[in-house]
């Protein structure tokens, strides 16, 4: 299947965590890390993520250093990478940050018309799947539209469900030195789980950063 390169980045407490136990974004990154999530953000030909995230955080997912927005337009790219929600039912709410210009809502056939009609307005509606977003499908479409290098940005959910479909080629995650705690807490990878079979990663770099641990993982097919 033809489809961009898939970096899933995240940061997470040391136990694994995030965000709280009510779903509230916690800083967990320091100033080093911010700064290189940014760069990686505004390296990608698009940014992800799923409509939980955007319910509880809210993200605009823009470049916002001038510096870095004149470094996509001196190589000819929108200032912003393109930005898509997955989100099956367009529960997206009209005033996201989210949308705009280079938005992509990534829906299904269900999502109701009247949503829509009122989301269209705000971004590019894409059809993929019947109940839930068929992600290898969008994958494809977003491919299409020259997507080569697309940067996840969580949450929990969407994480499980690309890297269930072997959809997730690399994982960066700062492992940040706190505790977050609480068994219904997002965590990295969350859905049902694995019962086997487990994915496997091969480390690709570990560097110490703002009082805690950068991984890189690449996943292995
Ligand atoms: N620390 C970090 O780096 C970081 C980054 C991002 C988010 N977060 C945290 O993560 C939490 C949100 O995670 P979340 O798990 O609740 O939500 P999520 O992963 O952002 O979004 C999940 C939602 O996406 C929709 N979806 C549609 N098709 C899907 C598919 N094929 N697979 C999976 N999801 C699909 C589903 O809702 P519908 O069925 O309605 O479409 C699903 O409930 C927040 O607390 C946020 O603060 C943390």
């Amino acid at each position: 299947m033809e489809r961009p390169k898939v970096i899933i980045n995240s940061a997470m407490s040391a136990d694994g965590k995030i965000s709280s136990f009510e779903k509230r974004q916690v800083r967990i990154s320091g100033q080093g890390d911010m700064d290189r999530v940014k760069l990686l953000r505004a390296r990608s030909d698009a940014v992800m993520v799923g409509v939980g995230t955007v319910l509880s955080d809210d993200p605009g997912l823009r470049v916002k250093s001038s510096e870095l927005r004149r470094m996509r337009k001196d190589r000819g790219l929108s200032e912003d990478p393109l930005r898509v929600v997955v989100d099956s039912r367009a529960r997206t709410p009209p005033h996201a940050e989210v949308l705009g210009e280079g938005c992509i809502l990534a829906v299904t056939r269900e999502a109701p018309e009247g949503r829509l009609a009122m989301l269209r307005k705000k971004c590019e509606i894409v059809v993929a799947g019947e109940e839930r977003v068929d992600l290898a499908e969008l994958m494809t479409i977003l491919k299409k539209k020259g997507v080569e290098r697309l940067m996840v940005e969580g949450g929990a959910t969407l994480n499980w469900s690309l890297v269930e479909a072997g959809l997730v080629d690399e994982i960066s995650v700062f492992v940040g030195p706190m505790i977050i705690g609480g068994e219904g807490a997002p965590t990295l990878v969350d859905g049902p789980g694995f019962g086997g079979d487990f994915p496997r990663l091969e480390l690709i770099s570990a560097h110490l950063i703002d009082g805690g641990v950068l991984l890189r993982w690449r996943v292995l097919h």
